[in-house]
């Protein structure tokens, strides 16, 4: 087993080739830095959230979900400081007009790509605006959100009216975000249109520091069970010069992506900022009644902030292997099972054989009802078989002459590539065993 060089190109080029990811627009020439998710990445995406909200919200008692609109009131971002603060200092080239984040310029003063002359510095605010309304006029602009916490800030009233929760309790979102980023790019780990996990934990003052540790740990178990290398991750406490505007601590879990080791998922101590600041601009009370001590006080807020597409790119690059296989090399994605695109390819090995055929398709549509599952009769069976290895699908089930006399098929592990011989009608609980334990 090797990693090898280029990674991130073999990772780029298997996305287009077996429909993961494409260039967003692109028979226009491709909209940069933007990416669509094709039949495999949307399986891989939702599989993603799903175990992401499983363990958040429907395992414990103590998170509710919710999903807030994109556009929200302008009023927001004033009150949550992105309006004064959320911005990058940018430079732009006299001569080639590019743009440039000065934290990634080396000479202040020179253009590092034509050695022209830069501008000074100036703050660029990283919110799109658009326009609510068939006018544009200043009184209609509205930010596309940059972050999903807000939506859930501004709903902690409703959230406590509606469903009465005790501290400590947490509003748990999943949703699209967009910030104007000066310099996207490493495919789709930094980009302007990107889906974020988040959860907002309100606690007692007092047991901010605690609980911070705790959804550390937490949240980085999360992805060594989902299959992600220990070696690959690590724990980047913040130093107090790169803390956010809104937060007192943060420690980011990075993983080491073959272009370094980076952010996917910040676990901060926002304090009662967002709170305190939503009560004041918007007049309402949004302090927390404690029944027991009949104390009325602005709770902490610790936030687990994590990005979809960094995951599934992690889960990517983490999980693609090249193999020699007698004198051929294999790619093979060992996602693990929860996430593995699809569950169960079944292939015919004989597509020239109708009775073949017609119990593969018949075991495939049987199949469906409780895996996701494919049928593949396009090529010969070694190419299948590589085919399913690239996309990372769990088990291959082969029907063949055999299947047709003694009711039963070959299933092939696509870590080991062990193969099963397996009674038909006891398929689907062979395949239960493995992949819902
Ligand atoms: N509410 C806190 C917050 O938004 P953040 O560190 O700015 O914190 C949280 O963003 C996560 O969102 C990051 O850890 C990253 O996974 C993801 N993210 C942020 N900007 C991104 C971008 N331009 N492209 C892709 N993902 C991004």
């Amino acid at each position: 087993m090797s990693k090898n060089d280029n990674l991130m190109e073999k990772i780029g080029s298997l996305c287009k080739r077996r429909g993961f990811i494409f260039q967003s627009s692109e028979i226009y020439g491709g909209l940069s830095n933007t990416w669509d998710y094709g039949p495999f990445g949307v399986e891989l995406k939702n599989n993603v959230k799903s175990a992401w909200w499983k363990v958040n919200v429907h395992n414990r008692y103590d998170i509710l979900g919710m999903d807030a609109a994109i556009l929200m009131h302008p009023k927001v971002w004033e009150a949550s400081g992105h309006v004064e603060n959320f911005h990058d200092l940018k430079s732009d080239c006299k001569s080639c007009k590019k743009r440039f984040k000065v934290a990634d310029l080396k000479d202040l003063k020179r253009c590092p790509e034509c050695k022209g002359e830069l501008t000074e510095a100036r703050p660029f605010n990283l919110m799109f605006k658009t326009y609510q309304g068939p006018v544009e006029e200043a009184a209609s602009l509205v930010y596309l959100r940059p972050e999903t916490a807000q939506g859930m800030f501004v709903n902690f009233l409703n959230i406590l009216d509606s469903k009465h929760p005790k501290l400590p309790f947490g509003i748990a979102q999943i949703g699209k975000a967009f910030r104007n980023e000066i310099t996207p790019g490493n495919f789709t780990f930094r980009t302007r249109e990107f889906e974020q996990m988040e959860i907002e934990y309100f606690v007692k003052p007092q047991d901010a520091d605690k609980k911070l540790e705790e959804w550390i740990d937490y949240r980085f178990n999360w992805y060594l069970n989902l299959g992600i290398k220990e070696n690959n991750l690590r724990k980047r406490p913040h130093a107090k010069d790169e803390l956010a505007h809104y937060a007192k601590a943060c420690t980011d879990i990075e993983y080491n992506f073959p272009f370094g080791w980076s952010e996917l998922e910040g676990i901060a101590n926002r304090a009662d900022f967002d709170l305190k600041q939503h009560a004041k601009e918007s007049g309402k009370d949004l302090q927390y009644f404690d029944d027991s001590t009949k104390d009325k006080f602005y709770p902490y807020i610790i936030e687990p902030s994590g990005g979809i597409d960094r995951s599934v790119l992690a889960f990517l690059v983490d999980a693609y292997y090249e193999e020699k296989v007698k004198d051929d090399i294999r790619v093979v994605l060992k996602l693990h099972k929860d996430l593995a695109p699809v569950k169960v390819a079944v292939l015919p090995l004989l597509k020239n054989r109708p009775e073949i055929v017609e119990l593969a398709k018949k075991l495939a549509v049987d199949l469906k009802k409780g895996f996701v599952t494919v049928y593949d009769d396009t090529a010969a069976i070694g190419k299948l078989y590589r085919r399913q290895d690239e996309v990372g699908t769990f088990f291959c089930v082969t029907v063949d002459v055999q299947s047709l006399e003694d009711k039963q098929v070959t299933v092939r592990d696509r870590d080991t590539m062990k193969q099963d011989r397996v009674a038909i009608d006891r398929l689907k609980d062979y395949l239960s065993e493995k992949l819902n334990s």
